[in-house]
């Protein structure tokens, strides 16, 4: 399918005949390979390195050369589009992303800047980079980061453990707030169709805080706007996954975007997903990525019950429930990623 040599994630994620599970992992390149540590000192910062296209492609494909994984997703960060409405941010050594001049009221949305795909074109450069250096072997996954999580992101400021700043926001100005996520679906729609134009096999949108909401936020606020997007995207044979960290308490909710895939952490059984998804969408998950501290022992073992829990049927993706840490071991990656190819075999 669509010239690649292997297209397991492709027809997983379109629910077509699978010989084995396919696996890739959120955060495959990062900072527990020595090889990315060496590319970042090279880069200089983390910004830096995702504006180098020749870098950011090396980056993208150490992942399949160390682990074998069957997709590779583009070397980028959620933030990455936010630069061209005009907010400035950096990344701080141990504390993540901080913004110089983040939403403090619904004025500062009425300042933001029309999105500009020009301002990003090094994406583009790296995904037709990426297509290039793999020869078609494996699909490349193209992303973006949902607009609840981005702009939780905007308001806050800065990552945190319960984003009160920005739900704060959401409560007091709900209309404003509305408005900025609407704003951001429009940008990401155009963001998603630059990198599907520029190549992507497949996008990922990234909604790390919206199962922080109540059902009836989630439903209102982090929802549509992802909906938006997913009908705004012009695509052939590209499928559209859409993660969310948090979501057992609306799942039902979240099936109702419209994507091919979603993708759930591990607080949710994938036996039940697969129940609720009847054959309609495919899955993507859901170990939990601490189960990678353990033994291979371990590791097996859970990797082996998430295999069983979907069975033998097409429609799921082996992946973690949230990203690698800095603190993993290649080796253990490595195992986990070697077992659910072994293990899934038809
Ligand atoms: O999955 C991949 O390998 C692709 C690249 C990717 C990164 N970030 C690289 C990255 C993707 C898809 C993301 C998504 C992302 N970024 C999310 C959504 C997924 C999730 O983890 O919930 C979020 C919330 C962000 C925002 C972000 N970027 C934070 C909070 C941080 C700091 C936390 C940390 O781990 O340091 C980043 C930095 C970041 N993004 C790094 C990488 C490899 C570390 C950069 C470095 O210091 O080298």
């Amino acid at each position: 399918m669509k010239d690649l040599k292997n297209d397991l994630f492709l027809r997983a994620a379109l629910r077509e005949p699978i010989e084995r599970t396919p696996i890739w992992l959120m955060r495959q390149a990062g900072r527990y390979m020595p090889e990315y540590r060496a590319l970042r000192e090279k880069a200089g910062n983390f910004v830096t390195f995702y504006k180098n296209v020749e870098l950011s492609v090396e980056a993208t494909i150490l992942p399949r050369k160390l682990l074998g994984i069957d997709a590779s997703i583009i070397f980028s960060d959620i933030l990455t589009p936010l630069e061209s409405i005009g907010m400035n941010f950096e990344f701080r050594e141990g504390e993540g992303p901080v913004f110089l001049n983040p939403i403090q009221k619904p004025d500062d949305i009425l300042k933001l800047k029309p999105f500009k795909k020009e301002d990003v074109y090094y994406v583009g450069e790296i995904i037709k980079g990426v297509n290039r250096a793999l020869n078609r072997e494996i699909p490349t996954i193209g992303f973006c980061g949902a607009p609840f999580t981005l702009a939780a992101y905007m308001i806050e400021g800065r990552t945190s453990r319960d984003f009160k700043k920005a739900k704060a926001f959401m409560y007091n100005y709900p209309d404003a707030f509305k408005e900025l996520l609407d704003k951001l679906a429009d940008m990401l729609i155009e963001y998603l169709n630059f990198q599907i134009e520029s190549g992507a096999d497949a996008v990922q949108i990234f909604d790390s805080w919206g199962g922080y909401l109540s059902p009836d936020d989630y439903r209102e606020f982090a929802l549509p706007p992802i909906k938006k997007i997913i009908k705004g995207i012009k695509r052939d044979y590209q499928p559209v996954i859409h993660f969310t960290k948090g979501v057992a308490g609306f799942f039902d909710d979240m099936i109702t975007s419209g994507a091919d895939v979603y993708s759930v952490d591990w607080m949710i059984d994938l036996a039940d997903v697969k129940k609720k998804l009847n054959g309609k969408a495919a899955a993507q998950g859901n170990l939990d990525p601490i189960v990678l501290y353990t033994s291979e022992e371990v590791i097996e073992e859970k990797a082996v019950s998430i295999l069983k829990k979907w069975g033998s049927d097409t429609g799921h993706i082996f992946n973690l429930g949230h990203g690698l840490m800095p603190d993993m071991e290649v080796k253990k990656v490595k195992f986990l990623v070697d077992v659910v190819k072994e293990k899934s075999i038809r």
